[in-house]
């Protein structure tokens, strides 16, 4: 019996892994410009921490988490996202008192047990941030920037902020009314899907994907013309922000995100490419989950990005597949022994060489032709060889791949001089 990896996780090969490193971290490097400090969380948390930010009648919480028991009779998670982790660990370590606003990233994978497709897996990575302890709509502004910066830091184009309001606990419950009233005469004839969240939670009907469903969501009451004064205010100010700040964005009046904490701003970043819509990253303000999950009050604001999803549009923003040409190898100088005999030395002072440049050597027993070759492969700049004939006046050949030159170095010092002519540029 082979075994595989289980169904909807992946591996991050070689190849790939070099984009997947370089979503973290160009998303790591904004994140920290713009005053985020790293908070890791556990991967697993209390069961009950998901139940109560996420919201016990999402998809998330009834279909997707990987909940067990463990060795102690505790119920926990595999977390589905990175917000409530933050806002646990905010609270408990009381990160309040050590400023007004706390801004904090993340970086790590997430676990859902979704439907897999392109794009979708059950175990994901997010990069992420949160901003705790203010209301400002600058800061609303800020996450957006800079879930739109990843993507034209990383030439992602055809991506677009879509942004709403979905309110808060005064305004939304009569919009929430309003909605029920509209579906009322028309829910029989929508999927299975709609008519349990027509009981359950109306506004995800927004959402709903299903072809059949969407006559019935023209001319549906929209939440930005039900809210009240100080959510519309805000709303105001965050788009009038956006555009002083010359950060384009798409009013959809019916995004509503599938996570219940959410208050006010609620964005995504959604990517169409090949005639598909992706969201890349999400996010909004949350400002009743802090004292929801036992703190003092504090409104925050936050996103995430999906790396896989990110990972995915950069390959195609390149126009490669899956698997595409990056090399993710750092070798600069390989060493080749033309004898066996030579292969200690040349492995020790490849050792020490490591400690400034980074080289490797052969350790399959190849002839000197085949170890060129693999210096070839490995993409290194130099090539230095271990000969007899050499070795015997205390020397080494160094030989630059790129021009073909040869030069003999004495081998005492060879380290130092490998280091001081860049054999790592
Ligand atoms: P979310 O919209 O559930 O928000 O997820 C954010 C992003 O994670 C998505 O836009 C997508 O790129 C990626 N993602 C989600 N599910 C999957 C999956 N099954 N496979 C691959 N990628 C996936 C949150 O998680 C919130 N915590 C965001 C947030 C932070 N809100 C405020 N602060």
């Amino acid at each position: 019996m082979q075994f595989r990896s289980p169904r909807g996780t992946h591996d991050i090969l070689p190849e790939q892994a070099g984009s997947f490193r370089k979503v973290i971290e160009t998303s790591r490097d904004l994140f920290e410009h713009a005053g985020y400090a790293e908070l890791v969380t556990p991967i697993f948390e209390e069961n009950e921490l998901f139940a109560r930010s996420v919201g016990s009648e999402t998809d998330i919480v009834q279909k997707e988490m990987y909940v067990f028991t463990d060795r102690g009779g505790r119920t926990v998670a595999l977390r589905p996202e990175g917000t409530a982790p933050v806002v646990r660990a905010y609270i408990q370590h009381g990160l309040h008192a050590r400023g007004d606003v706390q801004k904090l990233y993340y970086v790590g994978p997430m676990f859902r047990y979704d439907r897999p497709s392109a794009g979708r897996y059950r175990q994901f990575h997010q990069v992420g941030i949160e901003a705790i302890g203010s209301l400002s709509p600058y800061l609303d502004v800020e996450c957006m920037a800079l879930l739109l910066g990843i993507a034209q830091r990383l030439g992602v184009r055809d991506v677009a902020i879509h942004l709403n309001s979905v309110g808060c606990k005064k305004c939304r419950p009569p919009y929430v009314g309003l909605l029920r009233e509209y579906l009322a005469p028309r829910i029989d004839s929508m999927c299975k899907d709609c008519n349990t969240r027509y009981l359950t939670n109306p506004l995800r009907v927004l959402d709903c994907k299903v072809e059949s469903c969407r006559p019935f969501l023209e001319g549906i009451p929209r939440i930005t013309d039900h809210l009240d004064d100080e959510c519309r205010s805000h709303f105001g100010e965050v788009r009038d922000i956006l555009e002083a700040s010359g950060i384009p964005c798409t009013l959809d009046p019916y995004l509503v995100r599938g996570l219940d904490y959410y208050t006010k701003t609620a964005f995504e970043l959604i990517h169409s490419a090949f005639g598909a819509r992706t969201s890349l990253g999400g996010g909004g303000r949350y400002d009743d989950l802090v004292e929801l999950l036992g703190g003092d009050p504090a409104p925050a604001v936050g996103f995430s990005a999906g790396v896989e999803r990110f990972v995915l549009a950069l390959e195609e923003a390149r126009g490669e597949g899956a698997g595409g040409k990056d090399r993710n190898n750092a070798v600069r100088v390989f060493f080749v022994s033309t004898d066996p005999g030579t292969r200690t030395l040349a492995f020790r002072e490849m050792l020490r060489l490591r400690e400034s440049v980074p080289v490797d050597m052969d350790f399959a027993g190849r002839s000197v032709k085949a170890q060129f070759r693999k210096a070839d492969k490995l993409g290194a700049r130099y090539a230095v060889v271990f000969g007899g004939e050499e070795l015997a006046k205390g020397a080494v050949k160094l030989k630059d791949l790129a021009s073909g030159e040869e030069t003999e170095l004495p081998l005492a010092g060879l380290t130092e001089r490998l280091g001081q002519m860049g054999g790592t540029q």
